[in-house]
């Protein structure tokens, strides 16, 4: 069977529903509005880049097509739990677990029981060790169940981020923030903060709260180069030029060049690295 066979119309109709019925709540307020927008536009783009990964990607040759519904679901239902959380927000209240834990509790609560599509939803807005610390991850007993998990934890963190790469390469996503907005004129030059510089050298994800100046945030969305799993994931990126746009706009706004230039060195040679032909 091939993935595009492969139907989840019924499935897409479902977020849908959590779509409009958010919009229809929030309706009044601009900002909600397109906040919902945005995140509907999202999901089907995660939809799109979990599809290349799950085409190209060798090890998933021969998965049944069971395992590429479960990839598909887990893409297009990952940040469900956002339009719950836009509801939240029109009320003036948050849920302090996050958008992750929202669209996993709404699914659970939907009637979806399944680990491997539960779990990967539930870890995808965290950290890498997330899921390694997931007390249902560690109940699980048969490991073919904790391996699917696991695949497609990785399928879904990793078409989150190169979908939210390509906004930027394709929308100037980054310039639309809010946070870009906020932000005054000196710190949009500022320069690179040492914890999201270390990110760098080390190789790790940038933490949001270490973010101050507009070049940390672009460094952010590098950085995401760090935590991907999957070789389609690298050479969707390549294909696209995306990484190209991203070190462009921080030589705009890094005052510091020699920063820029080592940056652009140490993350493409982490890529080239990672890379196998
Ligand atoms: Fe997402």
């Amino acid at each position: 069977m091939k993935l595009k066979d492969i139907d989840i119309s019924k499935e897409k109709q479902q977020l849908y529903a959590a779509y409009e019925n958010c919009f229809n709540l929030v309706k009044k307020d601009d900002f909600l509005k397109g906040y919902a927008n945005e995140k509907i536009k999202h999901s089907m783009q995660v939809v799109g880049a979990g599809n290349y990964i799950l085409k190209n990607e060798k090890s998933f040759q021969n998965k049944s097509a069971e395992f590429f519904k479960k990839g598909k679901l887990v893409c297009l239902w990952h940040d469900i739990g956002r339009f719950e959380e836009i509801i939240l927000l029109s009320q003036k209240q948050r849920c302090p677990q996050g958008h992750s834990y929202l669209s996993y509790k709404i699914l659970k609560e939907a009637g979806c029981a399944d680990l491997s599509i539960l779990l990967p939803i539930k870890g995808h807005g965290g950290m890498p060790e997330a899921l390694a610390e997931d007390e249902e991850y560690q109940n699980i007993k048969d490991p073919k169940q904790k391996a699917e998990v696991e695949e497609l934890y990785k399928l879904v963190k990793d078409a989150d981020k190169i979908a939210n790469m390509y906004l930027h390469k394709a929308d100037k996503r980054l310039f639309k923030d809010l946070f870009f907005s906020s932000l005054s004129k000196q710190k949009k030059y500022a320069s690179l903060s040492p914890a999201v510089l270390d990110c760098v050298y080390k190789h790790r994800i940038v933490k949001t709260q270490d973010i101050v100046s507009f070049s940390d945030r672009i460094v952010q969305i590098l950085c995401f180069v760090h935590e991907l799993y999957y070789q389609p994931s690298y050479t969707f990126l390549q294909k696209h030029k995306i990484l190209d746009e991203l070190f462009s706009d921080l030589n705009q706004f890094c005052p510091n060049k020699e920063h820029v230039l080592e940056i652009e060195k140490c993350i493409r040679d982490y890529m080239n690295n990672q890379i196998k032909d």
